[in-house]
């Protein structure tokens, strides 16, 4: 059976300004002039997506990072899946863990958002992830687990879900779990995918996000499982983000 595509994603999360298209333009040449085995993607800030989709970089895909479980309404500075729809985006990704701790959103909201994304013709990636607390206390597993099962809804198919595994503790801290912790992890995650979905179980992408750079792409990305990667801070800058997208020239 062949792996998924794999999919390098950047979240910018909350940096960068109008001069940063300039990151994308060169990213895009980038991939023209070397090429990329794998699919791209860049979410940054609300503040550009518009800027970025102007752009019209082919080879790279416009995403976002968040989006409100409800399509309209009430809402005082949320975003809906069909506005972020409506510029072009073809991805959201929710329930990052940055945003379940800091706006305590719940298994049960990142799954609504989730079914707001899917129903605009969004892919959702849906993030999950241990703390460190639970990772010492030898729960990680069944953290996740439970994380993957009550975020993903039933709606889920090969086209319209991701799922992005980032340790909380990896994230931003140059630290990565081992190769052998990120495949358990992923085995974990696939036999849930796989009990509940079948044959699309078997084929929705799982990324690693977490510390990943260009110096340890290939290690992470070579892992069984591992269907690309969801990049923070080396998504920033063009080159940095293609030393990671370069590692897939190197992976069957
Ligand atoms: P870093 O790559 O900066 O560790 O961030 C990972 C992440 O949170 C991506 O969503």
């Amino acid at each position: 059976m062949t792996a998924p595509k794999a999919l390098v994603a950047g979240n910018w999360k909350m940096n960068g300004l109008k001069a940063s298209a300039s990151e994308l333009s060169k990213l895009n040449t980038l991939i023209q002039e070397k090429g990329a085995k794998c699919d791209v993607l860049i979410c940054p800030p609300y503040t550009l997506i518009n800027t970025f989709v102007s752009l019209n970089a082919k080879n790279v895909s416009i995403g976002a990072q968040d989006c409100h479980m409800n399509m309209s309404g009430a809402h005082t500075g949320d975003i809906s899946a069909e506005m972020i729809c409506d510029l072009g985006c073809e991805y959201i990704i929710v329930g990052h863990s940055e945003r379940r701790a800091d706006h305590g959103e719940s298994n049960e909201i990142v799954k609504a958002k989730a079914v707001a994304a899917q129903s605009v013709g969004a892919t959702a990636i849906i993030c999950v992830g241990e703390t460190i607390e639970q990772r010492e206390a030898g729960q990680a597993l069944q953290v996740v687990t439970t994380q993957v099962k009550a975020s993903i809804p039933d709606s889920a198919k090969v086209e319209n879900t991701i799922i992005a595994y980032e340790p909380v503790w990896a994230i931003g801290t140059g630290h990565t779990p081992t190769t052998g912790d990120v495949e358990e992890v992923h085995q974990a995650v696939r036999d849930v995918l796989q009990s509940r979905f079948g044959d699309a179980g078997r084929n929705i992408r799982i990324l690693y996000g977490g510390s990943v750079k260009a110096s340890n792409a290939l290690e992470l990305m070579s892992v069984k499982n591992v269907n690309g990667a969801l990049v923070g801070g080396a998504s920033l800058k063009a080159d940095d983000f293609y030393g990671i997208i370069s590692a897939y020239d190197k992976i069957g």
